[in-house]
């Protein structure tokens, strides 16, 4: 379907905005801890809500576009898989709508070069290698339209969105005084405090990443178990043995701690607690049970999905 997707109830309720983008084959469980568990979780509540593939911004990353169409349509059966239901969400892709680099351009015309040069994403992403392209640079301002396209009141992401969140929330508020107040909703990010920024594997100073971190270093909501077992078992942890939530000191074990915490729903402490006296071979075993427990049936759904084209 082309075109602003219509409201599903018509309804007054304040909305919900987010999205994805499919530079990868498939999301990561930073993508569903961080924010795609939270989106199915609010459409359960007194929100209208909107959520979008952003293959728009996946532009920024150069590929091929038959890879590109391939990666749109497994983030959108991975979307549903992972519970976003299309009845009660509209679901979309961001190049369907022509308003979204439509606004995007207004909101260019309303950020100073100063500001969007201190996007850090920008810097970090070309920092790692990818192409410093200008669009990666005005991505940001792509974003902001995509929000304040919808009137979005909240806005379900990650931690490394927060700065995307504030320039938003600056250009709508730039907008309204100089347009008149009542134009724009000013949108509040929706940021877990557990898991907005689940790391990397091998490098767990850094954010799991799906265009920066290595394959060892994620784990995809498409791996087998076997996968999913090896990773875990071999993430980097350190010469201690005590098993201690300290992102500061011990960024492995704290990230396995979080992942194990999210999927367990078992408080931190009480982690720390019952593995007084275990090794770290103990909690990547939990580890592996959790997340292949989460993974399983959720690639099953996403390869029926994946199987009828319709
Ligand atoms: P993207 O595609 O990089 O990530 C999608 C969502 O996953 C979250 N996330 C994480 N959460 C926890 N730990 C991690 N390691 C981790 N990695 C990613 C992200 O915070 C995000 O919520 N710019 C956005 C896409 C976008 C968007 C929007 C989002 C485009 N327009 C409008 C909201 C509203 C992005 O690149 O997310």
């Amino acid at each position: 379907m082309r075109g602003m997707p219509a409201p599903i109830s018509g309804s007054s309720l304040p909305r919900i905005l987010s999205g994805m983008q499919p530079t990868s084959d498939s999301l990561h469980i930073g993508n569903y801890l961080g924010a795609l568990v939270n989106w199915v979780k609010l459409q359960d509540e007194a929100f209208e809500t909107f959520y979008f593939v952003a293959n728009l911004h996946a532009l920024t990353v150069p590929t091929d576009p038959q890879v590109l169409r391939h990666r749109t349509r497994v983030t959108a059966a991975q979307f549903i898989a992972g519970g976003v239901d299309p009845a009660r969400s509209s679901l979309f892709l961001q190049s369907d709508v022509a308003e979204h680099p439509e606004l995007a351009w207004v909101c260019n015309c309303l950020t100073s070069y100063g500001q969007a040069n201190r996007m850090t994403q920008f810097k970090d992403k070309v920092a790692k290698g990818q192409d410093p392209n200008v669009g990666l640079f005005t991505y940001p301002m792509l974003m902001a339209a995509d929000i304040l396209l919808y009137d979005a009141a909240y806005v379900p992401v990650g931690e490394d969105q927060r700065q995307h969140l504030e320039i938003t929330r600056d250009i709508a508020e730039r907008f309204n005084s100089r347009f008149g107040e009542g134009g724009l909703v000013v949108p509040e990010p929706y940021i877990l405090k557990g898991s907005a920024k689940i790391m990397d594997l091998t490098e767990p100073t850094g954010k799991m990443s799906g265009t920066t971190s290595p394959d060892k270093g994620l784990l995809l909501l498409s791996d087998e178990d076997s996968r999913l077992r090896k990773k875990i078992m071999a993430a980097v942890t350190d010469t201690e043995t005590e098993i201690r939530y300290a992102p500061d000191d011990k960024p492995g074990v704290s990230n396995l701690l979080v992942i194990h915490s999210v999927l367990s729903g078992t408080g931190l402490e009480q982690l720390e607690r019952s593995y007084a006296g275990h090794g770290y071979g103990d909690l990547k075993k939990d580890v592996v049970e959790l997340v292949v427990g989460t993974v399983a049936p959720f690639r099953r759904r996403m390869a029926e999905l994946l199987a009828d084209p319709a």
